[in-house]
């Protein structure tokens, strides 16, 4: 049934092997296959599609676009889009959160933005090292893959992978160690140029960075002279609740990259945000043939109306409430080996202390189900919750009932 892909398409296909369905259609939280099989959407295309599918307010205003012979591919030249991006942007998210950030347009993925900040941070300070965390996802070409600590993943690098230094993330341990190596004039570690930070890793399987540990982070980057980078690519726009994930410390990272929902539509697009004085690339120092998406533009602005119009925030903190709540009577309950974690509308169940296998069992039975979801963490051990911040509450209580039964089936295996 799959013989064009299987026999066509590169090995290094992933997703693709979890969900053995080819998709035609989807709206909102639902994905239809091409025989009109209904599925659950658990994994918003791993957080590009946190305002839908096919969101109508954002479709429309891509479909106007398009109608008109507007511009779709301009380099980095001034376009109407573009504009209406940036005061849209500046108007209704920075302002409002008093952050005076420059925005860079980046290649079209995530960890171009990555990379971009990697560039920016070692001009500004003339140093070579960086910080990133245990657990820690940036992406996968090379300055962001050195930042990333999943074996699978560095394993295809092909180099070695250097100039990081690792810290244990989200403890005590890491912040007293990070102090360690900073202040130890015989730590052996060079001064870093910047902290790379997820505000909850989410790849590295839901960990949610407390606040008083976020701030203890900024404050020890601000003494030491070292920039905080956060990289607000999968927990951003909306994701926790707040639209940057660092709002809920109250902290104000250096430079911020954001990509997968920026544009509202899934359509590819990355930005580096940085405080101005640090904007000192110079012309074409960081350029890229697709940093000007026009449709991505429009996208991404009308995913800023739709986020405040819709007060976005405030609804993922109330649907977030219902999954915390559903999670611990309905799932931790089962098993009092099984636990929870996340916020908004992303969270992990670890089941790593029955089996580490067990996440990749559940996960299957979801599919059988007719569930898009996915695994994450050490040893794909936690079952990893990511469903559109639009889905209707009857979509996601049936979802989460779905889990709840795929758990139910597979803990059988383990009485
Ligand atoms: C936190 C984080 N940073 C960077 C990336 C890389 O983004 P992309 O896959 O668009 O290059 C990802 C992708 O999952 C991510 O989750």
């Amino acid at each position: 049934m799959f013989e064009i892909f299987e026999n066509t398409e590169s090995e290094v296909r992933s997703y693709c092997r979890k969900y053995p369905v080819e998709f035609s259609t989807a709206k909102n939280a639902e994905m239809f296959s091409r025989e009109g099989e209904r599925y659950i959407d658990f994994l918003a295309g791993a957080g590009a599609l946190n305002y839908g599918h096919n969101n109508p307010e954002i479709k429309s205003a891509v479909m106007e676009y398009l109608s008109r012979d507007s511009i779709i591919h301009a380099l980095d030249m001034y376009t109407e889009a573009k504009e209406d991006f940036l005061t849209v942007f500046k108007k209704d998210i920075l302002e409002p959160r008093g952050l005076d950030y420059k925005v860079m347009f980046c290649g079209s993925t995530g960890t171009n933005a990555v990379e971009a900040a990697l560039k920016l941070a070692r001009k500004n300070t003339g140093r070579t090292n960086v910080i990133a965390f245990s657990g820690a996802f940036h992406g996968m070409t090379l300055g962001s893959l050195a930042m990333t600590t999943d074996q699978t993943s560095r394993q295809g690098a092909g180099v070695p992978l250097a100039n990081v230094t690792f810290v244990p993330y989200g403890d005590t341990m890491g912040i007293e160690y990070l102090k360690w190596l900073l202040e130890d004039d015989h730590s052996g570690i060079d001064k870093p140029a910047a902290v790379f930070l997820e505000t909850i890793q989410a790849e590295g399987g839901i960990n949610v960075a407390p606040v008083e540990w976020l701030r203890e982070l900024r404050e020890l980057c601000t003494e030491h002279g070292i920039l905080m980078v956060a990289d607000d690519i999968q927990v951003g726009c909306g994701r926790t609740g707040y639209f940057f994930s660092f709002e809920r410390a109250d902290i104000v990272p250096d430079m911020v990259v954001l990509s997968k929902s920026i544009s509202g539509f899934g359509l590819p697009m990355s930005l580096l945000l940085m405080r101005p004085e640090l904007d000192i690339f110079k012309p074409a120092e960081h350029n890229g043939t697709f940093r000007g998406n026009q449709l991505a533009f429009v996208g991404a602005a009308a995913a800023i109306r739709y986020y405040n119009a819709h007060d976005l925030g405030a609804a993922v903190q109330k649907k977030g409430a219902l999954v915390e709540a559903y999670l611990k009577d309905a799932i931790c309950a089962l098993d009092e080996r099984i636990s929870c974690r996340g916020m908004g509308l992303i969270w992990g169940i670890d089941m790593s202390g029955i089996d580490k296998a067990m996440a990749v069992k559940v996960m299957r039975a979801c599919v059988k189900r007719h569930m898009i979801i996915e695994v994450a963490g050490r040893g794909d051990s936690v079952l990893k919750i990511l469903c559109p911040l639009t889905i209707p509450e009857d979509i996601l209580k049936e979802g989460l009932d779905i889990i709840r039964d795929a758990i139910v089936e597979v803990l059988k295996e383990y009485k």
